[in-house]
């Protein structure tokens, strides 16, 4: 049956049959996950850096990696944006992200990709949205050096938790050997890694603290133009390739064209 002509009924209990959700999204007045840990998320959070994107998207494209039910994919779409792709390794929220989209009304292309395979896409979105999606990450750097090298034109919507340290500081680009006090200043940057689980998540790899996330965004090439919310940078890509990029042994095969 199409999504279009669904009754309230029928809409709750599909949303139901495709599983646990972790978009709460409003279809059709069926809240999609009414009782999620972090609130109405992510409106919640949507609504804390709405302001900070561009509120006219028409002429452009958006990529939506890690794109879950749909939520960032939708409301790109509803500003306007030409075409939006959604990719995510897991079928379960595709599936969920498809029919979310059917009942909103919109197009938008899903499909099932992992970040590191991106440039199968063989194509630059001018909005790339990573969001939630690197400390889920064994290879965080990879996928963001992905990113710079083979999908994004223009910007980049990065979000990431963050723990430990929240202040941003100056650091020298370069110490001495028997500089140390540096690596004690818990300012500085600092990617914490889980060997086991984190919040009983074996997904969950890397987590940084605020200054190692904007400094790994920078490292990939991207200069950070806003910070609206607590977790949320805009980037946007430099046109200059990032030095370590250049460097032929830091340059596997798998970075390349
Ligand atoms: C915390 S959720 C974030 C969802 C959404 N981007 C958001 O910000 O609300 C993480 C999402 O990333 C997806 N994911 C995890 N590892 C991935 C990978 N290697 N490639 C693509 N998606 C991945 C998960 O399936 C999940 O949908």
């Amino acid at each position: 049956m199409s999504s279009a002509v669904m009754t309230t009924d029928q809409i709750r209990t599909r949303v139901r049959e495709l599983g646990d959700w972790f978009h709460n999204m409003d279809l059709g007045g069926v809240q999609t996950a009414p009782d999620h840990y972090l609130g109405d998320y992510p409106g919640v959070k949507w609504r804390r850096f709405a302001n900070a994107i561009p509120y006219d998207l028409s002429g452009r494209t958006v990529l939506d990696i890690g794109c879950n039910a749909g939520f960032y994919s939708i409301e790109m779409k509803r500003r306007g944006a030409d075409r939006v792709v959604g990719v995510d390794s897991d079928e379960r929220y595709l599936e969920q992200a498809r029919f979310a989209a059917g009942i909103a009304g919109v197009e938008i292309e899903f499909q099932k990709m992992s970040v590191y395979d991106v440039p199968n896409l063989r194509e630059r979105f001018d909005v790339v949205l990573f969001m939630g999606v690197l400390y889920h990450l064994r290879y965080p750097l990879l996928a963001l050096d992905l990113l710079f090298e083979h999908v994004t034109r223009d910007l980049v919507v990065f979000q990431s938790m963050l723990r430990g340290n929240h202040e941003t500081r100056r650091f020298a680009e370069d110490y001495e050997f028997d500089e140390m006090e540096h690596f004690d200043d818990p300012a500085y940057p600092r990617l914490y890694f889980v060997e086991h689980r984190y919040c009983g998540d074996e997904t969950n790899w890397w987590i940084p603290n605020r200054a190692c996330a904007a400094a790994m965004l920078r490292s990939s090439g991207f200069d950070v133009i806003g910070h609206p919310e607590e977790e949320v940078f805009i980037c946007q890509r430099r046109n200059a390739t990032p030095e370590h990029m250049k460097r032929e042994g830091e340059r596997p095969a798998w970075l390349k064209r």
